[in-house]
């Protein structure tokens, strides 16, 4: 992949790559960390270390914009390191603003170097090349993709876990995201590929592999022969794999056929992430979410019956335009009725160039607030009841690595993706957990985790 790069000044330049956003942003930057190592670039883990700093960024809402552009500006203000190999700190942006905005985040921001987009992960080392040997300042964002970034060399953050993404882009044009205007149209990746890339994680020694996409379900459609989801999920459990997630699943693709799948194939998890977005059906109409909420509940329950206990976690926005009281009532009744283990609530954020922008959006902003921080007390309590079914369990967890807080404790999964603390074994061969699945008996459950302790400890 070096091809005319120069690649010398690549050697031993020390980079930093920050991420925002989905999962699909941090494969990305898996891949992207995978081309600069190949040619010889070295990760750190501070901006204050660093000669390149890459930003992967989002604009799912405007928190995030309004916080990138921030985290830019500051960039002038950290001195580059003594004995960097360039003059200037190179400062790449790419990700959904860099599709998005292209050329003008270079008009707006002069110390910025390169702009790239979702669709051309694999141009960065030549713009690169340009910035840092010709100091040229160059934007480059296509509106197709004609590769899948899987093709690209990978650091993986886990060696025993890897993301894989099935298709790219979205055709839902669901009315407040902006998703399908920055990652374009929907494509999915060949059946064949995806299998052989499943076979090479297993040979070497992968645990859990995340099927990713904007929408899962609908993968297939735009192939020859129209291979189904379903199909995908069988094959990639005959590859032996011991675990596999996916995400995410549009309501309105979620076959019978996919909802089986928990039932029939043991290495598929019991956790399944199925974004609501709303509880009612004027609000989901307006979004065009093409489902009804009666619709949605029969999902759910058709998902408890072949797979009791299942984790269903799911995404909510309040105060979407014209959302009412008894709108939100709504929403609020069906996260109480759901049992959902994880909720990921956000506040309606206006995105330009979709249609809710235009809207008529007038609910005042503290009556939103305060119908947030009442749906939030409701999600808390039900990740808590959740949890409260694991108690006295033995679970099999996949240990990640160690607490944040507390050197002596492992953290983990449960095949539910609850986060699962234990204490270390005693001795020094905690570190060889990491990346083992071990059963851990459970003994206390709270609102975000369980814990637990080794079976034969
Ligand atoms: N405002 C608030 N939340 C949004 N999401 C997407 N677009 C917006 C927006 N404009 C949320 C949806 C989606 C999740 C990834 O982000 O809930 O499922
Ligand atoms: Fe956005 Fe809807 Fe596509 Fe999800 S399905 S990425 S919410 S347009």
């Amino acid at each position: 992949m070096s091809g005319n790069l120069r690649t010398d000044q690549f050697f031993n330049l020390k980079y930093h790559i920050k991420t925002f956003g989905c999962q699909m942003n941090k494969h990305d930057s898996e891949r992207i960390a995978g081309m600069l190592e190949s040619l010889g670039a070295l990760p750190v883990e501070t901006i204050e270390e660093s000669d390149l700093v890459v930003f992967m960024t989002c604009c799912v809402r405007e928190a995030a914009d309004i916080r990138l552009i921030g985290q830019v500006s500051s960039m002038k203000n950290i001195p580059l390191r003594k004995g960097s190999p360039v003059s200037k700190r190179i400062i790449a942006i790419g990700g959904c603003i860099g599709q998005r905005d292209g050329q003008k985040l270079l008009d707006d921001l002069d110390h910025v170097d390169v702009v790239f987009g979702t669709n051309n992960l694999a141009s960065l080392p030549s713009l690169l090349d340009s910035a840092i040997n010709d100091h040229e300042r160059l934007a480059e964002t296509v509106e197709e993709s004609t590769m899948f970034p899987t093709e690209l060399p990978t650091v993986r953050e886990h060696q025993w876990a890897a993301w894989l993404p099935i298709t790219i882009g979205c055709n839902n044009f669901c009315t407040y995201c902006i998703v399908p205007y920055v990652r374009g149209r929907e494509k999915s990746r060949p059946f064949e590929d995806v299998v052989k890339e499943a076979q090479s994680y297993v040979a070497a020694g992968v645990k859990e592999i995340t099927l990713l996409g904007q929408n899962v379900n609908s993968y297939g459609r735009d192939l020859y022969g129209k291979p189904r989801f379903a199909d995908m999920l069988e094959a990639v459990a005959e590859t032996g794999i011991e675990r596999i997630r996916f995400a995410t699943s549009h309501p309105k693709d979620l076959t019978d056929e996919v909802i089986e799948k928990f039932a029939t194939l043991p290495n598929l998890m019991p956790a399944l992430h199925l974004p609501a977005q709303a509880g009612s059906n004027r609000v989901l109409k307006a979004m065009h979410r093409v489902y009804t909420i009666e619709h949605y509940r029969e999902l759910v329950a058709k998902l408890r019956e072949a797979c009791p206990g299942i984790a269903l976690s799911t995404d909510i926005i309040v105060g979407f335009p014209g959302e009412t009281e008894e709108d939100f009532e709504d929403t609020y009744q069906l996260v109480k009725d759901m049992g959902y283990s994880q909720v990921f609530t956000f506040i309606y954020s206006k995105r330009e160039g979709t249609p809710a922008a235009k809207m008529v959006d007038n609910t005042p902003r503290s009556v939103i607030q305060e119908r947030f921080d009442r749906l939030r007390e409701v999600v808390e309590k039900g990740a808590y009841d959740y949890n409260q079914a694991s108690l006295g369990k033995t679970l099999p967890v996949l240990i990640e690595g160690y607490s944040k807080k507390e050197q002596s404790i492992l953290t983990g999964r449960s095949p539910e993706n609850i986060t699962v603390h234990v204490a270390a074994p005693e001795g020094s061969n905690a570190h060889e957990c990491v990346g083992k699945i071990l059963d851990v008996s459970i003994d206390e459950a709270k609102t975000w985790y369980l814990r637990g302790h080794f079976d034969n400890a």
